[in-house]
């Protein structure tokens, strides 16, 4: 393969850059040419693509979100769009391309490697909601974000005798909230797969109250029926049932923007030169993502349009702990 394109889609996720950096210049340790294409599949569709050198990815790693830009695109879904995409590719002389992103962007790198172009994927979400890996590029760094939030909301609850609903993102995943909640030590952690009904969250605030706590946090993931502003409301009726006076922090996009860390850079370092190799090797159609320690190559028939649950073995854990 002499000449690559590499685009990031979907929502960004700290770690994208460090992932472009190392596709780039692991293609051009092997003398292949390096296409950066602008705002996700829409850039490859309006052929809003330059060529990358080493210095262009240089002072990225420590970089949050993605230089090249991201977007989640209409057009790509219909068939004009990505005909008009594969022109585009072929007319400047492209034969591989590497898509960093999540579940979208994934089934997106599927529909493109049926009509016979070669793709490979490279696991990116915040949600790490993605088959065919243990962890994807940017959760770290947003599980650290919410917990560097629960920390700081304990802080300030524990002069107030307050407790705290903090919600994160994680779309319909529950993970993000989930591994911030065990680290965090949270007394109450809602998920979309294990959801705490507000009567429930009443309970135990209230027993927490009771026991002593001069603080109590809840941390509850986007994607649950009852979320912070429900609580909030439901519990505006009678604020009794609770004991400690409550407030509500909403995290939304703050879990996304932050610096890499160093796990996120690491990942995304291995998962680009990986990807490397596989369009090297002929290997197309797959998703690079890590499985038990290892760099693994997974299908993307095989993981498009599906979501991974969290782990049961997670959820186990926090019914434990919650006592
Ligand atoms: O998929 C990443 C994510 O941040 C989800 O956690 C969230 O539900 C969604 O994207 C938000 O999307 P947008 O940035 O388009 O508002």
């Amino acid at each position: 393969m002499k000449s690559i394109a590499i685009l990031t889609s979907g929502g960004d996720a700290a770690g994208m850059n460090a992932a472009i950096r190392a596709v780039t210049r692991s293609a051009l340790d092997q003398g292949v040419t390096v296409h950066g294409v602008r705002q996700g599949w829409q850039g490859l569709i309006v052929d809003q693509i330059d060529v990358l050198n080493a210095r262009d990815v240089g002072n990225i790693i420590q970089i949050g979100g993605t230089f090249l830009g991201s977007a989640r695109s209409k057009e790509f879904r219909e068939e004009s769009g990505r005909s008009r995409a594969l022109r585009n590719l072929s007319r400047r002389g492209i034969e591989g391309l590497v898509v960093i992103g999540g579940n979208g962007s994934q089934t997106g790198s599927y529909m493109l490697s049926q009509l016979g172009f070669p793709v490979v994927g490279i696991a990116s979400t915040i949600d790490n909601d993605l088959y065919g890996t243990d962890v994807s590029i940017g959760c770290d760094t947003a599980i650290n974000v919410t917990l560097e939030a629960i920390d700081r909301l304990r802080t300030t609850g524990s002069s107030h005798t307050r407790a705290f609903l903090v919600e994160t993102m994680g779309r319909d995943c529950g993970y993000l909230a989930m591994m911030a909640g065990l680290a965090g030590g949270a007394e109450v952690i809602s998920t979309p797969e294990f959801e705490v009904p507000a009567e429930a969250i009443a309970e135990r605030l209230r027993a927490a109250y009771e026991r002593g706590k001069t603080h109590a946090i809840v941390v509850i993931a986007e994607g649950v029926k009852e979320n912070a502003a429900h609580i909030m409301s439901h519990f505006e009726k009678d604020r009794r049932m609770v004991g400690f006076e409550l407030r509500a922090t909403v995290l939304g996009h703050v879990v996304r923007g932050a610096q890499p860390t160093a796990f996120d850079r690491l990942l995304a370092t291995r998962l680009g030169v990986a990807a490397v190799k596989s369009l090297n090797e002929g290997v197309f159609g797959v998703l690079i993502g890590e499985q038990g320690g290892e760099i693994t190559r997974t299908p993307l028939a095989d993981i498009a349009g599906k979501t991974k649950p969290i782990s049961t073995n997670l959820i186990e854990l926090a019914r434990i702990l919650a006592k």
